[in-house]
């Protein structure tokens, strides 16, 4: 038996450092992806998650210079016809990105089918999607994709922990890797498996790698600070589920609470909630739904039944257009590298030095006025 200690988001601060950036302008977040043309110029990806990322969602995300995986929750026809939406929109904008439409697959059952189809429809990035990525399934699959499709695709593969795994899956095939287990918000992985590690800690290992591929932090990120975090920490881009949750790119109905008296048109009913249509009505809260892929719900609904139960359903506040999310998110990052001192990330990983903090200092560190009685 063997015990390491390990570290969150909250646990650590970055030094500030001296800086000459004057301007926000001045910092450029681009990264150049292997085996594809396109280079995202913000290190944001959305997940591959049925009420996250379909075709607006995946749109929105390439529009705003970042990726969106197109979630595999649904029958092959169905995710093709999304990436056939997404890769024809971007063609009618003449939009030069066409190479950044992207889906996710499995690892058994008609997965290659899957893989073909939505490379005929125009995916150039697969995402190999699975809990456990360290795992012989994924070893094959990778060897088989890469036999297919040689390196016409990016392959994005995870989730892993580890540096080993990290290791294993680049020489495996894989381009870029998700790095993070159980630190999701709608997880429940950890406590139904005892097994995990904390995705800042995951991201410290995996970046003493020394292969090529993309990190992607993934799990957990509640912040433009956490996000500052794990670029320094090794990370290329980061993996947002409940950060993008609730906008109206996500997918799902908008939905209000029925006791309030209100008498919109009720067509389905979910958790005492009733499905209401109008966007732009701000009379009612109103409610979106988002769930882990590995909850009771998903799983009853995409397979059938219910396997292992490690993740949670729920509903967030409905959020309005996903653009000035991203935008604010993009100026805390910005901000996060000026405090820094630095113009790009590879120069902030160089620099980077997290300090610990205590309990008082996570204290602290929040906001805190409120709790002055
Ligand atoms: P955030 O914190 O951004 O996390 O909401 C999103 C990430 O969580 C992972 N994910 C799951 N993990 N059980 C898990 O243990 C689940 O049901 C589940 N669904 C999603 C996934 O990596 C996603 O990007």
């Amino acid at each position: 038996m063997k015990l390491k200690s390990s570290v969150c988001f909250d646990d650590v601060l970055l030094t500030p450092r001296y800086s000459d950036i004057k301007s926000r302008k001045e910092i450029d977040l681009s990264l150049n992806m292997e085996n594809i043309s396109y280079t995202p110029s913000i290190p944001i990806v959305s997940s591959p998650m049925d009420t996250i990322t379909e075709s607006e969602m995946a749109l929105q995300m390439i529009r705003l210079g970042g990726i969106g995986i197109i979630h595999r929750y649904n029958t092959i026809e169905q995710q093709r016809l999304i990436v056939s939406d997404v890769c024809e929109a971007l063609i009618n904008e003449n939009h030069a990105s066409t190479s950044a439409v992207a889906a996710a697959i499995g690892v058994s059952g008609d997965y290659l089918d899957r893989a073909t189809t939505l490379y005929d429809a125009g995916a150039r990035i697969l995402c190999v999607d699975i809990a456990h990525g360290h795992h012989i399934l994924m070893k094959n699959a990778l060897a088989e994709l890469r036999g297919v499709f040689g390196n016409s695709v990016h392959i994005m593969a995870g989730n892993v922990a580890t540096l080993q795994a990290f290791n294993d899956l680049a020489d495996w095939g894989a381009d870029s890797i998700r790095v993070g287990i159980g630190g999701g918000s709608i997880c429940s992985t950890r406590i139904q498996t005892g097994h995990g590690m904390p995705t800042l800690q995951s991201v410290m290992n995996c970046s003493l790698s020394d292969r090529d591929a993309i990190l992607i932090a993934d799990g957990g990120i509640k912040t433009s600070g956490d996000i500052v975090k794990a670029l320094a920490a090794g990370a290329d881009m980061v993996m947002l589920g409940s950060l993008l949750s609730g906008t109206t790119e996500t997918p799902g109905d908008i939905l209000c609470d029925s006791s309030n008296g209100y008498s919109y048109t009720v067509t389905t009913t979910y958790d005492g909630l009733t499905t209401y249509a109008p966007e732009e009505d701000n009379n009612v809260t109103k409610y979106k739904s988002y769930r882990g892929m590995a909850s009771k719900e998903a799983q009853v609904e995409w397979r059938g039944y219910q396997s292992s139960e490690e993740g949670v359903a729920t509903t967030v506040p409905f959020k309005g257009p996903v653009k000035p999310i991203i935008t604010s998110l993009v100026k805390g990052i910005k901000s996060g590298l000026s405090y820094s001192g630095v113009t790009t990330v590879r120069e902030l990983q160089a620099i980077a030095e997290f300090t610990r903090q205590t309990y008082s200092g996570v204290s602290e560190s929040s906001t805190h006025i409120f709790n002055v009685s």
